[in-house]
């Protein structure tokens, strides 16, 4: 489907799935209630979980939120378009459906070109990844037919170039908090604010501050598991994701390090993993002075968790 023919559709209230640089994102209208209600109906998506608002240029931020802090304006300017998600105080305006009744709204300019023309044409949309709830994302347009059907309106932008979704950073109060690691990382964050700033992505909270939290989320079917150090490779029906060249299995990727490449095709493989019924997937732990391992690390972790 073509952007034009896409941007009809969303306007008229449908929902349209479309390619960003992180993974493929859900669209509909950000000011239509009936079309967002669909976007949970079709993910199966818990109704306390909110949508990113995605936004082509930076002014549209004045229709979503009063009161920018002075933090936002400084990510915003270094970070937009690209992968972050602002959260922040939102206008009494904006949706319940958007933001599960938070006083919040997450926004974010994605930087890729189909996404930019579609949301210049059709306006503001939410956008949750375009995947059943708590599966894995989908990077391809072909993943979204898996999950929706082949006559699900999908724009094709090809493989998404990150592969990862956005980072999430709350700069709703005075210290911003990371909510959900991406390709940006704490570290860049810190160095355009010029002040230290907190992560809280873990699932422990009953309540926590992002809602997605407490779901499980980028499950294959397959069980996925990190590699043990003192158990030999040798299991049949496994895919291993390797680092280290030395290690030899049946069916195995190796990355020597490269977490750019394995980012892009994590979500790929999980699928394909399913596709080909292979019954494991088994990832060796990944090096911590790679930008991606934060984001990498807690994306497999959570596809581990039972
Ligand atoms: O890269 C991305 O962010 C992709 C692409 C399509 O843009 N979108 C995406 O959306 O990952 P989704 O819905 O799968 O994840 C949004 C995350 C959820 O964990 C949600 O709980 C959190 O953002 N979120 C949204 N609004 C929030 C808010 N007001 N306060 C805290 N967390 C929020
Ligand atoms: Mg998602």
């Amino acid at each position: 489907m073509d952007v034009y023919e896409a941007a009809d559709l969303l306007k008229k209230g449908e929902v349209v799935a479309f390619p960003t640089e992180t993974v493929y994102g859900l669209g509909a209208d950000a000011w239509n209630s009936s079309a967002i209600k669909k976007v949970f109906e079709i993910k199966g998506r818990p109704a306390d979980n909110p949508l990113i608002v995605h936004l082509h240029e930076k002014k549209q931020i004045h229709d979503f939120c009063s009161n920018i802090p002075e933090h936002a304006h400084i990510l915003i300017d270094a970070f937009w378009p690209g992968p972050l998600t602002l959260v922040l105080k939102k206008r009494p305006e904006v949706l319940d459906s958007v933001t599960a009744g938070l006083g919040t709204v997450a926004l974010r300019i994605p930087n890729h070109p189909i996404a930019l023309q579609l949301l210049k044409l059709a306006g503001a949309l939410v956008a949750p990844s375009a995947n059943r709830s708590g599966k894995p994302s989908s990077t391809k347009s072909q993943h979204v037919s898996t999950d929706f059907g082949s006559s699900f309106p999908v724009i094709d932008g090809m493989a998404t170039k990150i592969g990862l979704e956005s980072t999430v950073i709350d700069v709703s109060s005075q210290i911003p908090v990371i909510l959900r690691p991406g390709a940006i990382s704490k570290k860049q964050l810190e160095e355009v604010l010029g002040i230290r700033i907190v992560e809280s992505f873990s699932q422990t909270s009953a309540t926590p501050k992002s809602p997605g939290q407490k779901y499980s989320h980028y499950k294959p079917t397959a069980a996925v598991s990190w590699l043990p150090t003192d158990v030999p490779p040798t299991k049949e029906n496994a895919l291993y994701l390797l680092q280290n060249p030395s290690i030899k299995t049946l069916n195995q990727v190796c990355y020597h390090g490269d977490l750019t490449a394995l980012a892009q095709e994590l979500y790929d493989r999980f699928r394909q993993a399913d596709r080909d019924g292979v019954k494991e997937i088994i990832i060796e732990s990944l090096p911590t002075s790679h930008s991606l391992y934060t984001a990498l690390t807690n994306r497999i972790s959570k596809a581990i968790d039972s």
